[in-house]
């Protein structure tokens, strides 16, 4: 087992698959899917898998991740990003759509979420995972810098400016009242990393069985509204509400929402 870290971050996407598959291969769009560590393990499990990223840097990487894992296809990496996303995939194309780590970085998430369900088929699901807000307050007051934790205590993800306070952050009301705005019923949110990036790693790595008690401890926390709270990710899983028999409307969302 590598860093509790990793492994709480793909346990994630494993929950998601769980949610949004039951054991079926599903078509998989990891978007911001970054240098494809998910990717290309979801690949190994058969899962097929596209990413799209900004980042040729990243993708490139992609592709080699592709190549040591022996994966008998390479991972289909197209460069692009939440605004353009339509230009590279069809839409009502994927079970699942993966979207770790974005949110956080894009001049509009609610746009962002709106591509994401125009790519997903009818009842497919969303992962998305943000940064937390309150864990971020936190940190910031434990460091002494108590005037910027006051800042980020008045902001919400609406408010925020990306340029002078860094990447958003996000309660976890926001992030379930954004994915519902958008068509999505919550699933489960959950916390990620309630306690992992606050313990001292020589605790974790000296203790013996310090680091598989974290990590039973974390996902035993994760599914606690008053954890996921403070946790440093938040995860939602989300399903796209199916359209009403009433207004069929089998390659567009309009009419779900
Ligand atoms: C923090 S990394 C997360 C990578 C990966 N999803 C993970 O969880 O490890 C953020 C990624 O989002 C990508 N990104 C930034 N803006 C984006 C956008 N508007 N649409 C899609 N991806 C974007 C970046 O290139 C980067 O690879």
């Amino acid at each position: 087992m590598g860093p509790v870290r990793s492994e709480l971050m793909w346990q994630a996407v494993v929950d998601a698959v769980e949610i949004a598959g039951a054991g079926r291969l599903l078509d998989v769009l990891d978007l911001g899917g970054g240098t494809g560590g998910d990717a290309v393990h979801l690949a190994q499990l058969g899962h097929r898998v596209t990413v799209v990223d900004p980042s040729p840097d990243a993708l490139a990487s992609l592709h080699r991740r592709g190549i040591e894992a022996g994966l008998p296809e390479p991972v289909r990496g197209v460069q692009g990003d939440s605004g353009d996303l339509l230009d590279h995939v069809e839409p009502a194309a994927f079970d699942l759509v993966v979207c770790h780590g974005v949110l956080e970085h894009v001049d509009d998430p609610a746009q962002a979420l709106d591509t994401v369900a125009t790519a997903l088929r009818p009842g497919g699901h969303a992962s998305v995972m943000v940064a937390g807000r309150n864990a971020a307050i936190a940190a910031r007051a434990l460091a002494g810098d108590f005037v910027t934790a006051q800042t980020l205590l008045g902001r919400t993800a609406g408010t925020w400016d990306l340029r002078s306070m860094g990447p958003r952050r996000f309660a976890p009301a926001e992030l379930e009242e954004l994915l519902s705005t958008q068509g999505f019923v919550t699933v489960r949110t959950n916390g990620v990393r309630v306690f992992a990036d606050l313990v001292p790693s020589a605790i974790v790595d000296i203790e013996p069985g310090a680091r598989d008690a974290l990590y039973a401890l974390e996902r035993e926390l994760r599914s606690s509204s008053e954890f996921s709270a403070l946790s440093a990710g938040l995860q939602s899983i989300a399903r796209l509400d199916l359209p009403s028999a009433a207004t069929p409307d089998p390659g567009g969302r309009s009419a779900a929402l």
